[in-house]
């Protein structure tokens, strides 16, 4: 795929993947459209890509809907979707529990499950049209999961068997919609701050997701994602053990 002219949303543009991700597809001649919660990085990314933004709080069930029908509205339709935006918390749960933390649980599964459901079925009927490309970014976690954030490995393990649900229904219907997962190593962004020693940038993080978008494969298996994915095929044991305290 040539993204010169193509219409782009991507969730989650003004910080990590989502906005280097932004940036090199806007480069490369896409129109792009994204979002945020933060209403000083949503003016600085947009303002610093060109790109088109809104506020949107993925975490509200109505969000998703409402982002790509505005998206749809100001690029004229839509050629690829791709949900990046994502939180990840820390949980104890060994350690007490409130409801406060169910809140917070709770805002953590619509922000990275429930939201890139809705945004793939009001995307629908937009990338029917155009023949397009729906791709989420899921995580080595939603295979061997690490302790410490067991809400966010559920969250992806749920996403990721999502899309291969997704996809079989797409690929049924013959109408040209590819459904990709993104499945990524450990990325220095504000997500991984303060334990991501070694971890890829999210520049090359990104250049790889848009080189698999344009290839339409179905997963993009992303730097040591992809050594991952061997070493969870014949050793699984050892996969996990590798990001049990990660
Ligand atoms: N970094 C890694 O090592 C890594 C590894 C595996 C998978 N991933 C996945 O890669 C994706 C990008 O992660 P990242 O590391 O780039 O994270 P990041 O730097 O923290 O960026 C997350 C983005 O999502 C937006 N966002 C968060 N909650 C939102 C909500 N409720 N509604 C709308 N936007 C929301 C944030 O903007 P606001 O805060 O302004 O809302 C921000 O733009 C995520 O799906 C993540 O799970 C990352």
């Amino acid at each position: 795929m040539d993204f010169h002219g193509k219409r782009v949303l991507v969730t989650g543009g003004t910080s990590g993947i989502g906005a280097a991700l932004v940036q090199q597809l806007a480069q490369r001649g896409a129109q792009v459209a994204t979002c945020g919660r933060d209403a000083v990085r949503l003016a600085e990314a947009t303002s610093r890509t060109g790109v088109t933004g809104w506020i949107a709080d993925l975490a509200d069930p109505a969000a998703g809907a409402d982002l790509v029908a505005r998206a749809a509205d100001a690029l004229g339709g839509l050629d690829v979707v791709v949900a990046s935006a994502a939180v990840q918390h820390q949980q104890a749960f060994t350690q007490g529990w409130t409801a406060a933390d169910d809140t917070a649980v709770l805002a953590e599964l619509r922000t990275n499950l429930a939201g890139p459901i809705a945004l793939a079925g009001a995307a629908g009927p937009h990338l029917r049209r155009s023949g397009g490309v729906f791709t989420a970014l899921t995580s080595a976690l939603a295979y061997s999961p690490k302790k410490g954030a067991p809400v966010y490995c559920a969250s992806k393990a749920g996403l990721s068997v999502f899309l291969r649900a997704l996809r079989y229904q797409w690929e049924d219907e013959r109408a040209g919609v590819c459904v990709q997962e993104a499945l990524m190593p450990l990325v220095a962004t504000p997500m991984t701050a303060g334990r991501n020693d070694g971890a890829m940038s999210a520049d090359a993080a990104a250049a790889q997701i848009a080189a698999g978008i344009a290839r339409r494969v179905p997963v993009i298996a992303v730097g040591r994602a992809r050594s991952f994915r061997i070493v969870r095929r014949v050793a699984p044991g050892v996969a996990d053990s590798l990001l049990r305290n990660g």
